[in-house]
């Protein structure tokens, strides 16, 4: 099913666009003013501020919404009655977590303390929620396991329009609450393990009918949560819940959300014509960015990503969703061997707001994540492998670095400070 989407394919046009355009920026406009110069950049790009007021308009129904807050805020869809989407998305760490990977049933505390507590660990970084809700946001997790293309939604519960998701956020909202390690856990309140691994082992249509099968019977327990839960329900008109009508509430309220806790940026101010919003040394970055330091080959549009995927060669460590801990990103999705260790590219409005960084935290700050990017090797000098098999096995990885990254023409460690410090500005 996944076979059609070939981002490199669709994207060769492109890049040579945008090789072209790095090297007409770098080397001709130097007679100009550096605003000029960067309104050359944004209008070739056409870029656009992203961060606020871009929210899809779904139904702003007060009852799902609420609907929604409960859901987002509830443990008591998870297996240990222990985790909600507020434990790993939290308000104080701009709806992430803050940590390398996350952890989910089992786990207390925030911060490293839940590192520590013994909580089944979520082998990937979590993301913020930030701009989800954006229109052209249609590739949602590492590995993009839920897309929307052309009207239709791929997902490991099958096409899920034509299931009542409202939109690919829809559906990423809900494969938490079906994930063993982030929700199912021990199945304390779900009792019958029989029922558990249905929703683990099954996909497709059997996934999301053995998941809605669940859900209902959860919504026969006694508790004051449950009563809640079935009267908010009632308010919000829907008379039987399922995997779709959870999605929809839960985006119904992020959008509310995160359309009232957004905040300008100064590159939107910036886009918006206050030429004073950035520093010098910020539009020095953003030329770098958009110019010889080729980031936007892959991390381009208004969200600052091509929602396409590419590897930069980040080493595994032993923790990983795949075979030997590994994790082999995209493949795992497409089982395509061009694929693995291909995530999909970060969007980096935010940015300085969710460090550790790549899609295993394996980077404490921008300024590591970047100088990555342009040699890896101090960086692997430095931290090593986490142990003798990944030392031997990561030449696999380095061999699948994008070629792209080859590109990069950064010179000095002031260049790099500066884009960084752009991207403090995003
Ligand atoms: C145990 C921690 C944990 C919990 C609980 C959790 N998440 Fe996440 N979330 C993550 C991690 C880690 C990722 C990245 C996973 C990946 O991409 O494979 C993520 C990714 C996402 C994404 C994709 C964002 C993007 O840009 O692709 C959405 C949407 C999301 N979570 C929403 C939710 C919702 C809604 C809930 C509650 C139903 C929830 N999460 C519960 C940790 C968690
Ligand atoms: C070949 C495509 C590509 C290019 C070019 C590229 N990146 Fe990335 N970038 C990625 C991918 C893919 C990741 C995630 C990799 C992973 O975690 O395995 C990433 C991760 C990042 C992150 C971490 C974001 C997060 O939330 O974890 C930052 C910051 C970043 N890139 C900035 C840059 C900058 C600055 C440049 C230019 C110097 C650049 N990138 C060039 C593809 C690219």
């Amino acid at each position: 099913m996944f076979n059609n989407i070939d981002s490199m394919s669709v994207k060769v046009p492109y890049l040579i666009t945008v090789l072209f355009i790095g090297f007409l920026i770098s080397t001709r406009t130097y007679a100009l003013s550096i605003d000029d110069r960067l309104t050359r950049v944004i209008e070739t790009f056409s870029l656009n501020p992203a961060s606020c007021g871009q929210t899809n308009p779904q139904i702003q129904n007060d009852n799902l919404v609420a609907l929604g807050r409960f859901l987002f805020n509830t443990t008591v869809l998870s297996g240990g009655k222990d985790t909600s989407c507020s434990t790993c998305h939290l308000d104080s760490k701009h709806l992430t977590d803050g940590l390398p990977v996350a952890v989910g049933v089992g786990g207390h505390g925030e911060g490293m303390a839940r590192m520590a507590s013994g909580g089944i660990i979520v082998p990937r970084n979590a993301f913020s929620l930030f701009n989800r809700s954006h229109p052209k946001y249609k590739t949602f997790f590492w590995d993009g396991k839920v897309i929307e293309q052309e009207g239709l939604i791929y997902s490991p519960i099958g096409e899920a329009a034509s299931k009542g998701f409202n939109s690919a956020f829809s559906v990423a909202a809900v494969l938490p609450i079906l994930a063993k390690d982030e929700f199912l856990g021990e199945q304390q309140i779900y009792r019958s393990s029989r029922n558990l691994e249905l929703v683990e082992s099954v996909y497709f249509d059997e996934k999301f009918n053995a998941a809605n099968k669940l859900i209902n019977e959860l919504l026969t327990f006694k508790s004051e949560e449950i009563k809640e839960l079935n009267k908010l329900k009632s308010e919000a008109g829907i008379e039987t819940l399922n995997l779709a009508n959870i999605g929809n509430a839960i985006t119904a309220f992020l959008a509310v959300k995160l359309n009232n806790e957004c905040q300008v940026s100064q590159w939107d101010k910036y886009l918006a014509g206050n030429k004073q919003a950035l520093t010098p040394v910020q539009k020095e970055g953003a030329i770098l960015f958009f110019g010889k330091g080729r980031c936007a080959a892959c991390h381009n549009g208004d969200l600052f990503t091509d929602m396409g995927f590419h590897s930069i060669g980040v080493p595994q460590g032993d923790f990983g969703t795949h075979i030997h801990g590994q994790d082999i990103g995209r493949a795992g999705i497409t089982f395509e061997q061009k694929d693995r260790y291909k995530f999909r590219t970060p969007p980096l409005l935010g940015v300085s707001k969710t460090p550790p960084y790549g899609h295993n935290g394996s980077f404490q700050d921008l300024i590591t994540t970047v100088r990555f990017h342009v040699n890896p090797i101090p960086f692997l000098a430095k931290n090593g492998w986490t142990s003798e098999r990944e030392l031997l096995t990561y030449g696999k990885i380095l061999s699948s670095r994008s070629e792209i990254l080859g590109y990069i023409d950064l010179e000095s460690e002031q260049e790099l400070e500066a884009i960084v410090s752009f991207l403090e500005g995003l």
